[in-house]
């Protein structure tokens, strides 16, 4: 068999892919679990300086939790799912690197909700997001309703998830939820070009960038401004700032270290 979750690395670029292509890589217990791992062990890894999220197939990133699985949950087990849906959104956002969503078809309930773990999203142009859980009784239960409403307003979350409706990848783009649609055979590589830049650039910085705009949007202004303050002066005593500012006023690239 197969593993759920497939790691490539090209070079300092880590492609993560959504592997049960035959049921939608729909997200069951093992694939949601070894999506942990797949984060921590890359998280271990100082090497990897972005990352790339897609699903296998031609047909979608994710179309949701199994429902399979789900049918038969009792609510003791649903809140240990849901949990662990949001201790695995929780360690995307907090790995050293950025997370690209290259949302390459459906991105339904836990799909969606895992794209908007990512740190910003590229769409193929076939693709469809929604949150269609309560068509199936439920609500969302990997935090759609929250992220959701911090990436594209309460008012098309709350329609988004009260209709269950999909969008496409157009409508996608213009509130917001994903940055740019290219066509299908585009998709990796615009995703792989956007993360290969990423990687070029000081990656405590980057890793700082990650931090302060993850844990800042969830707390009031002020003390956001403040985790920017200790995190952009913090960044004075490494060596990357040092090569970083020399090497524009001495008119060359820098060679960032990581340290
Ligand atoms: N959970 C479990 N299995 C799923 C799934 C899900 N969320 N989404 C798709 N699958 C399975 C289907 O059951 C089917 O399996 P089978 O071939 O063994 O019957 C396979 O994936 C292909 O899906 P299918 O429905 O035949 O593809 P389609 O192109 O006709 O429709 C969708 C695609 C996405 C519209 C449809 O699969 C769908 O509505 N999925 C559920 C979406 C959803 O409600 N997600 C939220 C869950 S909380």
């Amino acid at each position: 068999m197969s593993a759920v979750v497939l790691v490539e690395r090209a070079g300092a670029v880590a492609i993560v892919t959504l592997n049960r292509p035959d049921k939608l890589n729909a997200l069951n217990q093992e694939l949601v679990a070894a999506l942990y791992n797949t984060w921590s062990e890359l998280d271990r890894d100082a090497t990897v300086l972005a990352a790339i999220l897609t699903g296998a197939g031609e047909k979608a990133f994710a179309a949701g939790a199994d429902i399979a699985a789900m049918s038969t949950m009792s609510t003791t087990e649903a809140k240990a799912f849901s949990d662990l849906g949001h201790t695995v959104l929780h360690r995307m956002e907090s790995v050293h690197f950025p997370i690209i969503g290259a949302v390459n078809g459906f991105a339904l309930g836990g799909g969606c909700e895992v794209a908007l773990a990512c740190d910003f999203l590229y769409a193929s142009d076939r693709a469809r997001f929604g949150q269609p859980e309560v068509n199936l009784g439920v609500i969302p239960g990997f935090g759609g309703t929250q992220r959701l409403a911090r990436r594209v307003g309460l008012g098309r979350a709350r329609e988004l998830c009260m209709t269950g409706d999909l969008l496409s990848a157009e409508e996608a783009l213009r509130i917001g939820l994903v940055n740019a649609v290219v066509p299908p055979g585009e998709l990796a590589s615009k995703a792989r070009a956007v993360a290969e830049k990423i990687a070029t650039k000081g990656p405590l910085a980057i890793a700082q960038c990650k931090r302060v705009m993850q844990r800042g949007a969830d707390v009031p202004l002020p003390v956001a401004n403040e985790l920017e303050a200790q995190a952009f002066s913090g960044l004075f005593g490494t060596e990357d700032q040092k090569e970083g500012m020399t090497a524009f006023l001495e008119k060359r690239a820098a060679t960032f270290k990581g340290r």
